[in-house]
């Protein structure tokens, strides 16, 4: 469970492009702050992998108000390289969070973007995407990493 944030200040912006730069570099969609070690509730988004300036998206202490329907999408994650599993998300989210500069905002997405919106908010509250499969699925994973660890891969 990660902590709000708090101050908005000029290292909190230095920090979110570091994020997006990270994030960029791994082709990754999302990236929240625990991944790098730091217990905040901040996530940065863009589903167009750098492509499309505007669709840079920070959340600072993101909450989910509204979901819709339901999509089954394989996933991944920069924390877990090369482990992809179908994961059942919500077609349609809405989400309230804080900007950069920490105003308010809500935001409707559908898609891939609702899929981030909810795996990004679950890394603030400690869970990764694998809690979503099956347990035969995860322990199927486990394994994998276990035998990669001994082999020196992870
Ligand atoms: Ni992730």
């Amino acid at each position: 469970q990660a902590k709000p944030v708090e101050k908005f200040d000029e290292s909190l912006a230095h920090l979110c492009e570091d994020m997006f730069a990270s994030m960029y570099a791994a082709n990754g969609v999302g990236l929240a702050a625990p991944q790098i070690g730091l217990g905040i509730r901040l996530a940065v988004i863009d589903v167009t992998f750098g492509k499309n300036p505007e669709a840079k998206i920070v959340l600072a202490n993101p909450e989910i108000m509204h979901i819709e329907g339901d999509q089954r999408e394989e996933e991944g994650c920069l924390s877990m390289p090369g482990i992809r599993g179908t994961v059942l998300r919500p077609s349609y989210v809405t989400i309230r969070a804080q900007d950069v500069t920490g105003k308010s905002f809500e935001m409707k997405g559908e898609g891939l973007l609702a899929r981030a919106f909810c795996h990004e908010t679950d890394h603030l509250n400690g869970i990764l995407f694998i809690r979503h499969l099956s347990s035969l699925k995860r322990e199927l994973i486990k394994r994998r990493i276990r035998k990669m660890r001994k082999a020196g891969d992870w």
